[in-house]
């Protein structure tokens, strides 16, 4: 049996930091309600002139490095990304040039938050079939490019950043299921309602902003990650005690509590990093596991349990050994 393991993770923030205290000054919050709402602290922000693929490079060759692999043993490329940096080539292509890889397919996959769970059960597929031996797949995101920033309703939430992991083929696990879904009906409920071909002229204009009807979403997002942990461990036949540690997408701590309340699992075994990132959409994932495992909080052998939840909406999860 071929599995695929993680063997190297990376990731990058860029430099500049928002707080709550900024967004005070910028729209009618307050540091208490973000944080009592949300319980996000502060979130970084790229510069004008650093884009997702910058941070793309720095969070690969980190996970490189981890994994003491070179540009020649990477086989495959997969971006998930919300916010590419051109309508074309895919932000995977840039970066392949960037890390002067030549020949491997690269492309993006476009899930929103889900994005890095629909792109490592991608990548799982292509290794188990003997496609690929060593893959580099990242979340990237400047979800701050698409952000209001007079919108007090979305502009406290998201952040910028990106995590990569290197994933190679191994005679042990590694991936032990993935689960990916969809249902396109809520797009009224979460969505950048502009595009190339429809309302382009706000993208020409830069008003291509997130629109969101929270309450709505955390509804949904709470019931829908309460159901693929279940259909996770289900499928796996196994009991919320056998993990050892939740790295859900990171959108809110109070639906990060939740999921972990339906696991019966205290929050000591559930990595949070949105207080520090905000909903860095694809990339909160591996920044998070990529946190985890630099702190050593996450070590070898550990059986970690992936939720995500994102626009679309889409919804997914991963079960893997560390
Ligand atoms: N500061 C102060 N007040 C704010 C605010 C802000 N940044 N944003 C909204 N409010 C106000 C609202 O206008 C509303 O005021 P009203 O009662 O006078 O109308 C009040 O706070 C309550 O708004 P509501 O949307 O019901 O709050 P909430 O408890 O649902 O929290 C979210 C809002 C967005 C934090 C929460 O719904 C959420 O996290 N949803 C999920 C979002 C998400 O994760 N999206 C990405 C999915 S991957």
């Amino acid at each position: 049996m071929i599995y695929s393991k993680i063997t190297g993770t990376g990731s990058y923030l860029p430099e500049q930091i928002l707080t709550n205290a900024d967004l005070e000054e910028m729209v009618d919050t307050s540091d208490d309600w973000i944080r009592s709402r949300t319980g996000i602290e502060k979130r970084h922000v790229a510069r004008n002139d650093e884009t997702t693929c910058d941070l793309a490079e720095k969070a690969s060759r980190a996970a490189m490095e981890a994994a003491k692999k070179n540009k020649d043993d990477i086989d495959l490329i997969i971006v998930a990304t919300t916010t590419p940096d051109l309508i074309f080539p895919s932000t995977a292509c840039l970066l392949q040039q960037r890390l002067g890889i030549r020949g491997c397919p690269a492309f993006d996959i476009q899930a929103v938050c889900t994005g890095f769970v629909y792109a490592l059960h991608v990548a799982d597929l292509f290794i188990k079939t003997g496609n690929s031996k060593c893959a580099l797949i990242v979340g990237s995101e400047t979800m701050t490019r698409i952000v209001d920033w007079k919108d007090r309703n979305t502009c406290v939430l998201f952040g910028d950043g990106a995590g990569a992991v290197i994933l190679e083929e191994s005679k042990r696990p590694g991936i032990l299921s993935t689960h990916i879904h969809a249902d396109g009906a809520y797009q009224e409920l979460l969505s950048v309602p502009a595009g190339i071909s429809s309302d382009y002229n706000l993208v020409k204009s830069d008003k291509a902003f997130i629109k969101m009807q929270g309450n709505e979403v955390f509804k949904v997002a709470v019931n829908t990650l309460g159901s693929i942990v279940d259909e996770t461990l289900r499928s796996n036949s196994m009991s919320s005690n056998e993990i050892d540690w939740l790295v859900p997408h990171q959108a809110n701590t109070r639906i990060i509590s939740a999921m972990a309340k339906k696991l019966d699992m205290p929050m000591d075994r559930v990595v949070v990093t949105v207080d520090k990132h905000g909903n860095t959409s694809a990339a909160s994932i591996p920044l998070a596991l990529d946190v985890a495992i630099q702190d050593g909080r996450i070590k070898e052998n550990d059986t970690l349990l992936l939720p995500a939840f994102g626009g679309g909406f889409t919804w997914g999860s991963v079960l893997l050994k560390y």
